[in-house]
């Protein structure tokens, strides 16, 4: 889908110089690493990274290191992109391909923040192993420390303070220590954003308010799996994983010149690949935050942002999207949709 982004940002912005390289299972087919030294080469010169997605059944059995998802893992390791933003929003007119009921979905608007590179995603140890007795064990760790809990908070408060001006932190702070720790260094920050409340629920609360009340929430900051898990319930308020854009952020650049990794929250969609029918939304709105946040161009992505809005105004829908009776658009028949608006 990265090759529709590609069009409408080109279209938008003609002096864009969009430069391609494979990672993840493209890689490793052809028998390289997960993140070739090339394509890191690449990362390191470029403004941003448009990223696809990654995820392969045949290298389920695979360690990390060895399978497509490590890309990934590097990558927002590497250039500290402890920063991802997932906006989540319900374009008009798609109201009755969500899961929930259009009365609950009047005035949807909130954004993930999510915490990308820390928790259980790279603490240490994590490794499987044979215990001392013989047995097969496995271990993944939970780990923080304070500085990254405020920057990531810091992030949150920021948005929320241009927003509704509500901070929910979600955590497990009844059962884990890294979450009482993250609990607390939230409410130490609070006080810098005197305009801002915050609230906190547990994780199991908050996946239960996000389908039960979602339009009260507006920034819902939260630790690395936590968010992981919550972005896609989110995904599904707006009727298709597919629609879901993303942004990744750290220390390089300045702001509106930050670098990031612009992707669609989703993995990849393996028993639709290479069919034409793939939903590119998701794509074409990372392109609109990668102008937004990389090039300081805030009107470009505005304006692709509200082509994806004509189009879906229009009818326009992709086979995820689409209700009995009506016909889905390919994934290029969508983007010339959008591309009419831009
Ligand atoms: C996401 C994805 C990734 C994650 C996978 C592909 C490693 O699910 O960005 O949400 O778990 O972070
Ligand atoms: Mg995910």
């Amino acid at each position: 889908m990265t090759g529709a982004a590609v069009r409408v940002l080109q279209k938008v912005r003609p002096g864009v110089e969009c430069v391609q390289a494979d990672v993840g299972g493209a890689a490793l087919r052809a028998g390289k690493p997960a993140l070739p030294e090339e394509a890191r080469a690449l990362c390191d010169r470029s403004d941003a990274i448009l990223f696809g997605s990654v995820g392969l059944p045949e290298y389920d059995g695979k360690p990390l290191s060895e399978r497509p998802e490590y890309a990934l893992f590097l990558l927002r390791r590497d250039y500290e992109l402890f920063a991802n933003l997932r906006p989540v929003r319900l374009f008009s007119g798609l109201e009755s391909s969500s899961s929930l009921r259009p009365e609950l979905l009047k005035d949807l608007d909130l954004i993930v923040v999510r915490e990308l590179t820390g928790g259980i995603y790279f603490g240490k140890p994590k490794e499987q192993r044979t215990g001392s007795d013989g047995v097969e064990e496995a271990v993944d760790t939970m780990f923080y420390r304070a500085p990254e809990i405020e920057r990531i908070a810091r992030v949150a408060f920021e948005l929320a303070s241009k927003r509704r001006k509500l901070v929910t932190s979600v955590d497990k702070q009844n059962i884990l220590e890294t979450s009482r720790l993250w609990r607390r260094v939230v409410d130490r920050i609070a006080p810098e954003y005197p305009g801002v409340r915050v609230a906190h629920l547990l994780v199991d609360n908050a996946a239960m308010q996000l389908v039960r009340r979602p339009a009260e929430f507006d920034v819902l900051l939260t630790e690395n799996m936590f968010g992981d898990i919550l972005s896609d319930e989110a995904a599904m308020l707006t009727g298709s994983i597919g629609n879901l854009p993303s942004a990744s952020l750290g220390r390089k650049g300045t702001p509106g010149r930050q670098f990031g990794l612009y992707e669609p929250i989703s993995g990849t969609a393996p028993d639709i690949a290479g069919r034409g029918i793939a939903n590119p939304t998701a794509a074409i709105l990372s392109a609109a935050m990668l102008l937004r946040h990389s090039l300081a161009d805030e009107a470009g992505a505005a304006k692709i942002e509200h082509a994806v809005e004509q189009a879906f105004a229009g009818g326009a829908r992709t086979a995820d999207l689409v209700q009995s009776g009506e016909t889905p658009l390919s994934s290029a028949e969508f983007t010339d949709r959008v591309l009419n608006f831009c």
